[in-house]
């Protein structure tokens, strides 16, 4: 369907207008993230999303999403404890994660295992402060140890446990690839944490605050969260980039492969936004991250092949207000940190918990659970025939 045609539907009966994909449609109010999607900007709480990922860690940019305001350093420190403190996961956790099949997918992985969460911290109180805090610590200290562990558990090996004396992000690059990682690798890492911790109403982060509209528990909102960040529409497709970068092999045909996708109406994916008409600005940070890895770790060919694509969908693609989005060159950048490609959307995750976590607050703070109507589009009232009479329909 094109965006026009995708524009408004009147149902004639009740006069309820349907706007396919509420696109353009308010489903909430909301203080935690700002998009202009004319300039290319976003701002996390009023702070320009490149500030943050210029000066800030994730952890302080996730208690700034969280509560608000930025914290002080005393605040920072006992927060950055508290997440230390909470990184293990129960050995009761990895004993399940090991009966998980060693080819599933690490996203079917990590909803599972968030959701077991809310077996092991089952009071649900979530209007006690203290549980809100101890919640947010739990998730943000333990989805990265649960996405590392599965994918040591799946070669076979051993969960190793997280270190104390590193930081969050380096933590996470030490668990996965069991070796200390390199500064540069643990800073670059951390800024994508920061992009892709929070985006305004996204599909996960609707689906978070419709779920978290039930007062259900914190664990389930995530894992909601998770299940629809898996699609190949969302957070998918940044795996689904390297796959398109592959199929096209060399940057002098990706023009060629840009013409056979648009004259099928194949999507490009890494492009388009349906907030954006410009290019996405963390797509913009991202590509100078990749650079930046480049010049210190070696080239990747495959850039190259993103560029040429770039190039060529400027004049086919841009009139259309399509231009490359967060997922188009995050792939490359957590290649370059030897982060396997199935891995990519559960890393994704790991940063977008922080937004999760704070829309399910301020989803609490006023509460009407989401319950929107419908334009019935079936049969009729029909006569209800006894089964032996029934005889096939045309469409069975
Ligand atoms: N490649 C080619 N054409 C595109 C693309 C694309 N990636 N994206 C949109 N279009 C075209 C559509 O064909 C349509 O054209 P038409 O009006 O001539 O029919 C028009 O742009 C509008 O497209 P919609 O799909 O209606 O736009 P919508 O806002 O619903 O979709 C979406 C946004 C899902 C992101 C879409 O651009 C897409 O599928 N992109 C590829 C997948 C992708 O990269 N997803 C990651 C998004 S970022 C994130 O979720 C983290």
């Amino acid at each position: 369907m094109s965006r026009s045609e995708s524009a408004e539907i009147r149902h004639a009966r009740t006069g309820l207008v349907f706007r396919p994909g509420l696109e353009g449609v308010p489903a909430t109010q909301s203080s935690i993230c700002d998009i202009d999607g004319h300039e290319g900007k976003l701002s996390y709480r009023g702070y320009a999303l490149d500030d943050l990922a210029a000066h800030c860690s994730f952890l302080e940019t996730t208690y700034l999403l969280i509560w608000g305001e930025l914290p002080t350093p005393q605040q920072l420190r006992d927060f950055e404890h508290e997440v230390q403190m909470h990184r293990r996961v129960s050995f009761r956790v990895r004993d399940m994660m090991k009966c998980f099949p060693s080819d599933g997918h690490p996203m079917d992985a990590l909803q599972s295992s968030a959701a077991s969460l809310g077996l092991f911290y089952s009071r649900r109180a979530i209007d006690d402060p203290q549980y809100i805090y101890d919640a947010v610590v739990r998730l943000i200290a333990k989805i990265p140890t649960m996405v590392a562990a599965f994918q040591l558990i799946r070669k076979g090996q051993d969960p190793i446990q997280p270190r104390d004396d590193l930081a969050y992000s380096a933590n996470f690059l030490y668990m996965l690839t069991e070796r200390e990682p390199d500064p540069l690798a643990s800073r670059v890492f951390d800024r994508c944490l920061i992009l892709h911790a929070e985006h305004s109403l996204n599909a996960s982060t609707f689906s978070a605050r419709v779920t978290a509209s039930t007062l259900t528990d914190p664990y389930a909102v995530v894992a909601s969260a998770v299940g629809t960040l898996a699609g190949p529409l969302h957070g998918g497709a940044n795996e689904d980039v390297l796959a398109m970068l592959d199929e096209i092999g060399t940057a002098d045909r990706a023009a060629d492969y840009l013409d056979a996708a648009m004259a099928s109406k194949r999507k490009v994916m890494g492009f388009g936004h349906r907030e954006y008409r410009v290019k996405d600005p963390r797509a913009v940070i991202l590509q100078t991250l990749a650079e930046e890895l480049f010049a210190r770790f070696g080239h990747d060919e495959m850039y190259d092949v993103a560029r040429a694509l770039e190039v060529a969908a400027e004049s086919r693609l841009g009139p259309k207000g399509i231009y490359p989005n967060v997922d188009f060159y995050s792939g490359l950048v957590y290649r370059k940190l030897a982060i396997p490609r199935d891995l990519f959307t559960p890393v994704f995750a790991i940063a977008r918990v922080a937004g999760w976590l704070a829309h399910w607050r301020e989803q609490l703070g006023a509460n009407r659970i989401f319950r929107p109507s419908q334009i019935y589009t079936g049969s009729s009232m029909r006569q209800w025939s006894p089964l032996e009479d029934r005889l096939p329909s045309a469409s069975t």
